[in-house]
Order: C-alpha cells, then structure tokens, then sequence
C-alpha cells in the first residue's frame, strides 16, 4: 500500500476537508505523518491573505525538497485561485481545486507519477449542491469538526473566499445528523460546526429536506434542535457566525438549548461605520452593540468572540480609535486580528488611500494587547467559581488542559483518564493570562 501524508493551511473547513479527504483515501492508502516520509504529499492550501498564499507555496517548495521522489498533489483555496502560480513551482504533480476533493480518490489514481504537472480545477461556481464526503473522527482533536455548508455570497469588498469557495451549499439535515451519530459513537462529546457561512444554512434546502415555510435564520435553529437530540453528544459550538445572521428568533431559541455552547464568535471587523460600509459589510456598530446586548441577556455568561482587520483602506487614525474604542466596550473575550491584506480580484484592491506597513503593524498589536486584556478580564469573571471543562491533553509543563463551554481554557492538575472527560474544575487564580483550577 502506498501512504499518504497531508498538510493543511488556513481555516476549519480546511482542516474538516482534510479528515474528509484522508478517510476517503483510507481503504486504499496508508495515512502517515509528514515526519515518517509518505509516497504521497497533499498539501490543502489557503488563499485568504497574501501571507497565506506565501505560507501555501512555502510548504509547498519544502516538501519538494525534502521529498524529491513523492507524489506532490496540490489542493485547495489556492490551487482553486492561482493554479498556474503552483504549476510554476518545479515538483508538483497535481493541482486540484475546491470541487476536486470529493473526488480525491480518483485522481490520485493509486499514485502514479506524471512527468509533468496536471491541472484539474473546476469552476467553483458551477457547484450549486453540497458535496458529501463525511468524517468519523478528528485527527487529533478532542472536539470534531462537522461541516454543515460550504460558499459564501456576501462578497464583502476585501474578501476572495467567495470566488475560492463558490455558491452558498447546505448539507441536507439527515446528512449531518447522520456524521453526528458516527461520531458520537466514536466517542466525540463536542462538535463544532464549521461551514464558510453557517448562518446561510438551510436557504437551499427549502422544499427538499426542510419545510418550504422555513426561511433561513429559523433553518439553523431547526438544525440546532434536531442535534441536541443526539443522545451522548454533549456540546455543540458554532465556529463563527456573521452578525446578519443571527436574530431575536434565533438566540432565543439557541439560549433554549442546553448543549449549544455559550460561545460565539461574530466577525466584527471595524467598528467605524464608514469602513464598515466601504468593506460591504450588512451592517453599523448600532446594529452589532444591540445584537451584541441582545445576547448577554438571554444567555449567560456567554463569551463572544470576533475577527477584526486593522490596515482597511481609508482607516485612518481616527476611524481605527473607533474600532479600538468600540472593541473595548464591546467585551470581546477574544479576538482574531487580520492585517488587510489586498486579494487581487476583489473591488477594495482597486481602492486607493492604503495604510502602511508598520502602522498596520502597530494597530495589529494595539488590538492584540487589548484581546489579551479583555481574555483576562472575562476570565476573572469566573475566578471562585466551579466549571464543566471538556479535558484535552497533557501539557508540556504537565497540567491537564481543556475548555469550558464559554470557551476559557483551564489548566489543572490531574490524571491522564481524564482526557476526553468532561469534568468540574473550580476556577483558582490567572497567572500570566494562565486560568488554574482544580478539580472539584
Ligand atoms: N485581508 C486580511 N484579512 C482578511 N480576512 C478576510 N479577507 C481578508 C483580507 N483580504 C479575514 C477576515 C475574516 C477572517 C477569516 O479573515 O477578518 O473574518
């Protein structure tokens, strides 16, 4: 049998895309790690930034390197943007794009090396139905990814997923129930649903798995209800959810349901309203802070979380205090900071007034300082009180580590059946941003 190693860039979907990819490939290959040396290299990329393209080539050139005589299939969010770009790189075998992983198995074709590079990228846009490779586990992790949607078609002006990704594609309900169950019995407590839009679920199933009255928004809460019911499944997180596509309906009923986790993460990106409106972005901070408020009432001690970018074209001084100031009131318990990064092919490249290098820089970390401060203060929240932390794995320094369902991780001491446990932990100090408990 010939083994295959895999190396994965960027985003959840990704990671979800790679399990998906190495249990299709599992009948017929042998699943290595990169360090045991495989036959076969397939490296998922991501485009999202130009760093990622960067990171993406990279890896791509040190496998070659290191492995002058493997298989190098190239797949992913850059292959599907820049296939030329790769098949410039000397070594790779294959390129294939997003629609192409469902049918890894068939080009691979038993991992027979071409003298030359082959593209085979399809248009990401003539896919109008979700795909359905599935996973049983996830590699490496105690909580497992399940992909409910792939696509976007907000186009919000700085990104290039939706052009990488392709329309807005549900995966049907039973479908998803279904990969939940196999999990569940593999052991898994915590899923976190993971899609390129959640909230855009269930728009293009009407009349197929769902009832042709249900509109969207309703759609995810019908799927958050019919998971809750999955007997042995313990948590259920949402990975990120864009403000437009939450609602009155759908946090009341979300806060109905004990095993979706106090956790969510809500892209914000600006909090000036002219940047916001430049970036294409549905929305104004009024709109984000009542959201925001709407959700503290109804579920407590709920943590939201968010992506900023810093370095937008026109954010000058003042409209990035905007956004430093309103991230501070808001009471982010964390934050992702982007550096703008313009994407060839999308209308901000074209806009002028571009913010330097080294004041990106300098807003990138005013913003991580604040994150960090923020993470801390949420986290005293807590300080005295007893949580249910999900464990998952030794540290190097030998505590146990894990996270509760408002996504703040502990560390503890304790013993090593404890992994994959679902514990309670009373909350001890915080040092050096380090939250302690101890098992209660
Ligand atoms: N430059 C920098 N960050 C970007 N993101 C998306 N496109 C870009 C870009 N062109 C960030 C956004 C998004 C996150 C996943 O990636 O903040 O929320």
């Amino acid at each position: 049998m010939r083994s295959v190693a895999f190396h994965t860039l960027g985003c959840k979907v990704n990671q979800y895309d790679t399990q998906a990819m190495r249990e299709a490939l599992t009948e017929d290959y042998r699943i290595v790690s990169s360090e045991e040396g495989a036959d076969i290299y397939i490296i998922n990329t991501c485009t999202v930034t130009n760093r990622a393209d960067q990171k993406s080539r990279q890896q791509i050139r040190n496998i070659i390197r290191k492995n002058p005589e493997a298989l190098v299939a190239v797949i992913g969010c850059y292959a599907q943007r820049f296939p030329q770009k790769i098949a410039e790189i000397q070594g790779v075998d294959l390129i294939l794009g997003n629609g192409e992983k469902i049918g890894i198995t068939s080009f691979l074709n038993g991992g027979e090396k071409n003298s030359r590079s082959e593209i085979f990228v399809k248009n990401i846009d003539s896919y109008s139905r979700y795909d359905t490779l599935s996973v049983s586990k996830h590699h490496s992790h105690t909580r497992a990814f399940v992909k409910i949607q792939d696509g976007c078609q907000n186009y919000c002006s700085y990104c290039i997923i939706p052009y990488v990704r392709g329309k807005e594609r549900s995966r049907p309900l039973e479908n998803i129930l279904e990969e939940i169950g196999g999990l569940v019995r593999n052991g898994f407590k915590e899923i976190v649903f993971t899609g390129i839009r959640l909230g855009s679920w269930g728009q293009d199933l009407n009349g197929r798995t769902l009832n042709h009255t249900v509109q969207g928004e309703v759609a995810l809460a019908i799927l958050l209800e019919r998971v809750s019911g999955i007997e042995g499944l313990k948590r259920i997180r949402l990975s990120s959810i864009e403000p437009r596509d939450l609602n009155e309906e759908l946090i009341d009923r979300i806060a109905q349901l004990p095993k979706v986790c106090p956790h969510l993460h809500i892209p914000l990106q600006s909090g000036d309203n002219k940047i916001l409106k430049a970036m294409n972005r549905p929305y104004d901070t009024f709109y984000y802070r009542d959201l925001i408020e709407k959700i503290r009432e109804k579920m407590k001690g709920v943590a939201i979380t968010t992506d900023i970018m810093v370095g937008f074209p026109g954010e000058e001084k003042e409209e990035f205090e905007n956004t430093y100031d309103f991230a501070k009131k808001m009471k982010f318990s964390k934050m992702h900071v982007f550096k703008y990064s313009p994407r060839p092919g999308t209308s901000a490249a074209q806009l002028k007034r571009r913010v330097g290098e080294q004041e990106i820089k300098k807003r990138s970390e005013r913003l991580l300082g604040l994150s960090l401060k923020m993470q801390e203060e949420f986290s005293r929240l807590f300080l005295g009180k007893t949580l249910e932390i999900l464990v998952e794995k030794r540290r190097r320094n030998n505590y146990l580590a894990g996270l509760t369902d408002n996504y703040i991780k502990v560390a503890f001491n304790g013993p090593e059946n404890l992994v994959n446990k679902i514990v309670r932990v009373k909350i001890g100090e915080i040092k050096k941003g380090y939250v302690i408990g101890r098992l209660a």
